[in-house]
């Protein structure tokens, strides 16, 4: 038994959206014990002003380490990581991990005509740290990629309701992405974990011919990478029943009953944070 080893991963979102990044995380490495904190008490943090959404993250990772004992940290939410990644890098003793730069490095490796398009909250897009991510990304491939970056506000009240499909939010869409479509990007990245659960309705807005990436897959790899670089990966042992516990901020019932429809069986049960 190694006691740094045995320590969950913690992750946070505003609410549902980083049960995209749960999901794949617990798939890709299934003997991880894990700890998820959705803030529903204060979601949507896509119009709030950047300092206020730096002091929720530092609050929600500062407890995932010191309340459940962390041992990396997944920040799943884009709105936070553009503001607050490298605050967090610097201020926690263990590995802290983004969206952004995961998902860029995908989007960047899925375009053949060089034209991508990333939507997001309005504090991620006004943050430019997709700018940044994909000019980072396009370099370490030698390409030169142009980026259309459009906010979505409204897309992520509709997922929170449980309204993934139907007229009122399919309009909202044909709206919205009328510039990407404009653009003739060949590749959409999803640049909000919330966004995933909108794949049907943006895909029929964009339709076949444009690819819709999302960071869940990308920032799984990317921990399993970290874990094992820095010596904290858990073996993957039949012995070991590796425990998924989740919190929210909010109503703890409607957390569990629609965040068990988003992200499977691994959540029956949702507590209250802070405990
Ligand atoms: N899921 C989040 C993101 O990736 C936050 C959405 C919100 O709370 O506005 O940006």
């Amino acid at each position: 038994m190694n006691a740094q080893v045995d320590r969950p991963i913690g992750m946070f979102d505003s609410g549902f959206g980083g049960l995209t990044v749960a999901r794949s995380v617990i798939d890709l490495l299934p003997s991880e014990d894990l700890v998820y904190i959705g803030d529903t008490a204060r979601y949507p943090y896509g119009p709030k002003p950047a300092s206020e959404v730096r002091s929720y993250a530092i609050e929600l990772a500062t407890s995932l380490v010191r309340d459940f004992n962390a041992k990396l940290i997944i920040v799943a939410c884009n709105t936070a990581a553009s503001v607050a990644l490298g605050e967090l890098q610097s201020l926690l003793s263990v590995p802290v991990i983004g969206v952004v730069e995961p998902g860029a490095q995908a989007l960047v490796e899925a375009t053949t005509n060089n034209r991508v398009a990333v939507i997001g909250t309005v504090g991620t897009i006004a943050s430019g740290a997709y700018e940044s991510a994909v000019a980072g990304a396009s370099r370490s491939v030698s390409r030169e990629v142009s980026l259309t970056a459009t906010a979505c506000p409204g897309f992520v009240e509709f997922v929170e309701r449980d309204e993934t499909s139907g007229q009122a939010v399919t309009e909202l869409a044909g709206k919205l992405l009328a510039p990407i479509r404009k653009a003739g990007v060949d590749a959409l990245l999803l640049g909000c974990t919330h966004y995933p659960y909108l794949s049907a309705v943006i895909s029929e807005v964009m339709g076949s011919g444009v690819k819709l990436i999302n960071s869940a897959d990308a920032t799984a790899s990317e921990v399993r990478d970290v874990l094992i670089k820095n010596n904290i990966s858990r073996s993957v042992d039949d012995e070991v029943k590796s425990s998924h516990e989740f919190y929210s901020s909010g109503d703890v019932q409607h957390f569990a009953e629609l965040g068990r429809r988003f992200l499977g069986p691994e959540l029956s049960l949702a507590k209250q944070w802070p405990k």
